[in-house]
């Protein structure tokens, strides 16, 4: 095998060794792809004004999120069926996730259960939730993530109208035989199935999760668990002050890696807003399109305490399991450590607005 030694590297190897159906369902996003490529494209578009003369011989990439401390600013974003990637699916990004000293969140569509993947280690673990018009479903899943030891629930709020999604309407998503989301088993929502005109993810969504989830249903989930919930996809600082005053934990500035609303803004320019309208008051995360440690000091100079990646995990799950996860995260963690010295900076927190020029 070819050294891998970048994401893009691990996107090669991953493409090799996954269905098309997969490999499209993974890499894919909405409609033209707009945003998906934005994502990536904001971050390039950036430049840094690197400082220089600083002693920068120690340097601490350690952070705290929500009360837990994690080995650096990059988390592992919440992504469906990771079984189609590797057979340990879940498993294997949880522990390598753990072994890196960073937080997971386990996505509501996992293929592995939570209490499977919470009993990985000791390591927190966050849970996604997907709202169901099924309400009692929702709230066994809460209850189960909560009882699990998972230390937050992250509210995905950018899912409530399903988008096109060109690829897996031509493939036909859908499961496999034999994979299921061990999640959704008691209330019977377990499985995707092929159709025979559109995307099989699109008509369960549709079906299945609930459309009219509004602010006051944080009120709702606040009855149901004691967890602290952090609201994913949020662009629109008008979104931020209420979430803020909706009791909302934090915030991940997300367009769902592009896979939602196609030319929605591109979450590395929609940050600075956010940061003001949140005003330090609750941490904001980002995600979309971090692929470079250079991108991840880009977010933390922007105002995010930290960023979680998507895509790039299920790269390296699916060319190398468990390791491929590992190296992942490695890669990122030595690329940001280059970035954070080569920018004359310590630690985290001296990561100021004044390193990226204004565009
Ligand atoms: C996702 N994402 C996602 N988000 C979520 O809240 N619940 C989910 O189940 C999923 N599933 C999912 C599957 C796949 C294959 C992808 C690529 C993404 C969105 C994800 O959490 C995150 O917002 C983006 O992946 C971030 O962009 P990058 O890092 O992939 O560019
Ligand atoms: C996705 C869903 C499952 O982006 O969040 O595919």
């Amino acid at each position: 095998m070819t050294e891998l030694i970048s994401i893009r590297d691990f996107e090669s190897a991953a493409r090799e060794k996954l269905s098309s159906m997969a490999y499209d369902y993974y890499r894919g996003g909405s409609s033209d792809e707009i945003t998906l490529a934005e994502n990536d494209a904001a971050y390039d578009r950036l430049r840094l004004y690197h400082r220089v003369l600083r002693d920068v011989s120690e340097r601490d990439l350690s952070t705290d999120v929500l009360g837990s401390r994690i080995s650096m600013p990059v988390l592992v974003a919440p992504t469906a069926f990771h079984q189609l990637a590797h057979p340990d699916g879940e498993l294997a990004t949880a522990r390598a996730t753990a072994a890196a000293g960073t937080i997971m969140t386990l996505s509501t569509l996992s293929n592995c259960s939570i209490e499977e993947v919470a009993a990985v280690g000791d390591a927190p673990l966050w849970f996604q939730l997907y709202v169901y018009r099924d309400r009692e479903a929702t709230r066994g899943l809460v209850e189960r993530a909560e009882a699990a030891g998972c230390t937050a629930i992250v509210l995905t709020v950018d899912a409530q109208v399903w988008p096109t999604r060109e690829r897996d309407v031509r493939n036909r998503f859908h499961l496999p035989n034999g994979l299921q989301m061990a999640n959704l088993m008691p209330a019977g929502f377990d499985e995707i199935r092929q159709s025979h005109s559109d995307s099989g993810l699109a008509h369960y969504v549709v079906s299945l999760f609930d459309p009219t989830l509004d602010w006051s249903d944080l009120a709702w989930l606040a009855e149901i668990s004691s967890l602290p919930v952090v609201i994913k996809g949020i662009v629109h600082p008008d979104d931020a002050s209420l979430a803020v005053e909706h009791g909302a934990a934090g915030i991940i500035v997300s367009n769902h890696g592009g896979r939602q609303l196609d030319t929605s803004v591109a979450t590395i320019e929609a940050l600075p807003a956010v940061a003001e309208a949140v005003d330090g008051r609750i941490p904001i995360l980002v995600d979309g399109g971090v692929r470079r440690g250079t991108d991840v000091l880009k977010a933390l100079a922007l105002g995010a305490k930290a960023v979680l990646v998507g895509r790039p995990i299920l790269w390296g799950l699916a060319a190398n399991g468990e390791e491929g996860v590992g190296e992942v995260l490695e890669i990122l963690r030595k690329e940001f450590d280059v970035a954070l010295g080569l920018c004359g900076c310590r630690r985290c927190d001296e990561v100021d607005r004044g390193l990226v020029a204004d565009v």
